[in-house]
């Protein structure tokens, strides 16, 4: 590209996506939990174009709002007539003395050093990405005449046998001066086995004026690799998943198994990260050196401080975790969920709006929720916060070293001030202050002489006695 040129990038995304059999427009099925188009327009993006452009057609409303970036520029493609149909939608608005690069939206994987070098092969001539495939089928083939100069793109529908046996395929993506593309599109037909305008016959059109046509070759078969059905999407899955793994892995993280492993969004880890099989991570997630992740987890959005201990089947969203908790097995971090150093929480304990100080601990069975908790405190085994009347919902106040015995219910608002204490079993509607012991329940008493229900005719007492 001349040094003073600018870029601007049209991504074609108004197919159908047939094959897909969903009534989601094909560019909107995530990979690693983001839309196809968004991977393509994150790589769009890092080339720092003046603009870019998203042919929309099939679905259009859904994909704008979807994205719902004002950064691009969308056009709609009534009838899907071909690719440089498509491409000629956004072209009005490209700037003539730009370049111009065309991406697929269901292309996910395209790298941006690939694009780099495509972009610095073109202007003032055309330039294609190619790539050399042990099974080319489906894809348009590059024709090269025999001084090895590229001739013309034939597609897969359109090739004779000879044609079909050539394994260099287009990627599909090309960059071009604006004003040249402009001027190649108005020629092309749609004389072919589909009755579509190809894009790809541009370049046919500018070697056949005199033109060079820098073809440039990738040898990543992944970063070319289009998604057309959900068995293509879920094997690009599972590459994107173990190169994500690969590179963690070479970073110094323990993963059990790279085959089991899920990034959803973006992952930071510390040193001396141990994570086992089956963990999902949604999201931003930070693991903090020494964290140890146990299997079956999924941790969306959360801060994990060093040294935790998160285990087997623990769902984490939106939280915070200090240094050396502990959570699980069997453990559900709800969003609001705070917890300080050393803080315990065990299992099938439910957490929501709940911030935890220093080593305070609810081990087993409990629902804690907004609820705020000083230092050293211990939440007894079935605690129950009732912090929703029906209407709305309210605060539960516990100071440090608070003991809550088991199977206690905590009707909000309420407060237990430092130092409390709840016996067993109690419900607690008001406040428990500084040092005192609050009993909230029934005073035990004993019936001696008490008869146990009989069979009428019987006198049997018991089942077994019948
Ligand atoms: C295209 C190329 C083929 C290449 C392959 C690489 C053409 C004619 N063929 O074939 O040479 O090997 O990609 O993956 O370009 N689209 C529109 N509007 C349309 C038609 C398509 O926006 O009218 C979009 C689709 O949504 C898709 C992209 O363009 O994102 C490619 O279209 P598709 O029909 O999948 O082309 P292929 O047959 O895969
Ligand atoms: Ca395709």
């Amino acid at each position: 590209m001349p040094a003073n040129a600018m870029l601007d990038v049209i991504i074609l995304a108004a197919g159908r996506g047939t094959r897909m059999r969903s009534p989601i427009p094909k560019v909107l099925h995530p990979l690693a939990g983001r839309p196809l188009l968004s991977h393509v327009l994150d790589t769009a993006h890092a080339l720092n174009p003046e603009a870019v452009h998203v042919v929309v057609g099939h679905g259009a409303d859904e994909v704008i709002s979807t994205l719902n970036d004002t950064t691009i520029q969308f056009h709609q493609q009534v009838d899907q007539l071909g690719t440089g149909h498509a491409t000629a939608q956004a072209l009005p608005s490209c700037n003539p003395d730009n370049l111009v690069l065309v991406l697929f939206g269901d292309v996910p994987l395209i790298s941006v050093e690939s694009l780099k070098r495509l972009v610095a092969a073109a202007g003032p001539e055309p330039a294609m990405l190619a790539a050399r495939l042990d099974d080319p089928s489906g894809y348009g083939r590059v024709v090269r005449d025999a001084a090895g100069g590229f001739v013309s793109v034939v597609e897969h529908k359109d090739a004779t046998p000879q044609q079909l046996s050539i394994a260099e395929v287009n990627t599909g993506v090309l960059a071009a001066p604006a004003n040249l593309l402009t001027e190649l599109l108005a020629r092309i037909d749609n004389n072919n086995a589909q009755s579509e305008y190809y894009l790809p016959d541009v370049l046919a059109l500018a070697r056949a004026d005199g033109r060079a046509v820098a073809v440039e070759l990738t040898d990543d078969p992944v970063e070319m690799a289009g998604v057309n059905d959900r068995l293509q999407l879920e094997e690009l899955e599972r590459v994107y998943q173990q190169r994500t793994a690969e590179s963690l892995l070479r970073n110094g993280v323990s993963i059990s198994d790279r085959r089991r492993f899920d990034v959803r969004g973006h992952l930071e880890c510390g040193e001396n990260v141990v994570i086992d099989v089956n963990v999902v991570f949604e999201g931003h997630v930070v693991l903090g050196d020494g964290v140890r992740v146990g299997p079956n987890c999924v941790i969306k959005n959360a801060h994990i401080g060093p040294d935790c201990d998160i285990n087997a089947f623990s769902h984490i969203e939106d939280a915070t975790l200090g240094s050396e908790c502990s959570v699980g097995p069997y453990a559900r971090l709800r969003p609001g969920t705070e917890l300080g150093d050393q803080a315990r929480i065990g299992n099938f304990v439910e957490t929501k709006k709940a911030v935890f100080g220093r080593a305070s601990k609810a081990n087993h069975l409990a629902y804690i929720g907004d609820t705020t908790l000083g230092d050293g405190c211990n939440i007894g085994a079935g605690t129950i916060t009732c912090n929703y009347d029906g209407v709305n919902k309210h605060q539960t106040i516990i100071g440090d070293r608070v003991f809550v015995g088991s199977n206690s219910t905590l009707v909000a608002p309420v407060e237990i001030q430092n130092d409390g204490f709840v016996a067993a079993g109690s419900v607690i509607t008001k406040t428990v202050p500084t040092d005192e012991l609050a009993v909230g329940r029934a005073r035990q008493r004993n019936i001696s002489g008490w008869q146990r229900p009989v069979k009428p005719g019987t006198g049997s007492t018991t089942k077994k006695d019948q």
